[in-house]
């Protein structure tokens, strides 16, 4: 595991103020929120931004001559140049407004998958979120294609020489995970895109759980499509981004039809808009997009390093408590990971812990993380999973694991 031992000086205490809902308290215990791989808390800043939107600038965007439809327009457009500088994105038009990651896949599954034929190979891995799994299975039943998929070693690492095997010149897409939500392994996406692209094929990176932890920049990694969501980074729910490459999406037809996706329409014929309209049909989640781009500005006034160090010594300290358990397993021991700590005891059922945590006003998630091939795998029912944030303390950390010490003992 990749763990920084510089100290960075990073004010948590400070940085835990910008949060509202971390002060609250849950079963009448300080809350200790540990479910970040599953949605973040949001700053006061974007909690704001999505009052002032609605208490004073609510309009339609790129619709109104009058003014509060321009004010909207012009806010919606800014947040999409502040996320493709965040990303690096050559181009602003690159950048599409999604409901978020899930959408994303969709709509590359659906749109770019009208390109494939019969035979055309797709490549996944064993660790994928079911968002990238069953778009492309849906797409392999629509088109006849093939399904491949990486396996993974028992650490929870991409087996490489596996992938080499399964790449050819069938190979139309590789998509893949930038970060397992369930067992923090980086994968080598570096590797997989260069491969990928010496083969000839795409290449789609489920950026879900990544873009929050570290750098993203889609020009040095040359990937064709990234995708991810607004309220894993700190936004609001229910908007994501696709990153596409435009020569790629200027081929891909559109991805649902309607309202602002269109040239001209005749009942003839209907032409399209350009790029990003052409995949974004219908009035979008206006105050969605310009508040994910508050939270991005937010984030990226922090330094993610001093972040990446913050988590990994989170993670470390929680593994290390853990250990001392009898019976503790930590699922997910890659050499390159996130701040992802998940695990199983012997003889107790992740629901139970979960459960008793609660009731002592710690989230965590449990179950199968929206993995279940993933859990078959390492033959589990699911894991309870502890996902920091930069936000969370050791001293949460302490107060988890004397919680977790009193649920193991009422559970055995
Ligand atoms: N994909 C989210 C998680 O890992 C929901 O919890």
């Amino acid at each position: 595991m990749i763990r920084d031992d510089i100290s960075i000086p990073f004010d948590v205490q400070k940085i835990r103020e910008d949060f509202p809902t971390l002060l609250r308290s849950v079963n009448g215990k300080d809350l200790v929120y540990f479910d970040n791989g599953a949605t973040s808390q949001k700053p006061q800043v974007v909690i704001d931004a999505i009052n002032d939107y609605y208490t004073n600038n609510n309009s339609n965007i790129h619709r109104g001559v009058h003014f509060l439809s321009q004010l909207a327009t012009s806010q919606y457009e800014e947040a999409r140049k502040i996320i493709q500088e965040y990303i690096n994105a050559p181009l602003s038009e690159e950048v599409l407004f999604t409901k978020g990651t899930t959408d994303s896949i969709n709509l590359v599954a659906s749109s770019l998958g009208e390109l494939f034929s019969e035979g055309d190979e797709i490549i996944i891995s064993a660790m994928e979120h079911h968002s990238n799994i069953v778009p492309w299975q849906m797409l392999c039943e629509r088109k006849g294609c093939i399904l491949k998929v990486i396996p993974i070693s028992e650490s929870g690492e991409l087996k490489m020489d596996e992938f080499d095997r399964l790449l050819s010149n069938k190979t139309k897409l590789v998509s893949v995970t930038h970060i397992s939500n369930t067992l923090g392994t980086i994968n080598p996406i570096e590797e997989i895109i260069k491969k990928t692209h010496a083969a000839g094929g795409y290449v789609m990176i489920d950026g879900a759980q990544s873009v929050q932890h570290i750098p993203v920049d889609v020009q040095a990694l040359d990937c064709d499509f990234f995708a991810f969501s607004g309220h894993k980074v700190f936004g609001p729910t229910g908007v994501g981004i696709l990153y596409g490459k435009k020569e790629i999406l200027d081929q891909m037809p559109p991805y649902q039809g309607g309202g602002d996706m269109i040239a001209k329409v005749t009942f003839e014929k209907t032409t399209y808009n350009e790029l990003p309209h052409k995949f974004e049909a219908g009035t979008p989640n206006i105050s969605g997009g310009i508040c994910l781009g508050t939270a991005i500005s937010y984030l990226s006034e922090m330094d993610l390093s001093a972040i990446h160090a913050h988590e990994m010594e989170l993670a470390a300290y929680a593994e290390e408590k853990l250990l001392q358990f009898e019976g503790m397993r930590i699922v997910g021991t890659a050499q390159r990971k996130t701040s992802v700590v998940s695990f199983v005891v012997d003889g107790i059922h992740p629901f139970d812990v979960g459960t008793l945590l609660d009731k002592q006003g710690i989230a965590v998630r449990t179950g199968h993380h929206c993995t279940q091939p993933l859990m078959d795998f390492y033959q589990i029912p699911g894991t309870i999973r502890a996902s920091f944030a930069f936000y969370n303390t050791k001293e949460e950390i302490d107060v988890f694991i004397k919680a977790l010490e009193r649920s193991l003992n009422m559970l055995r």
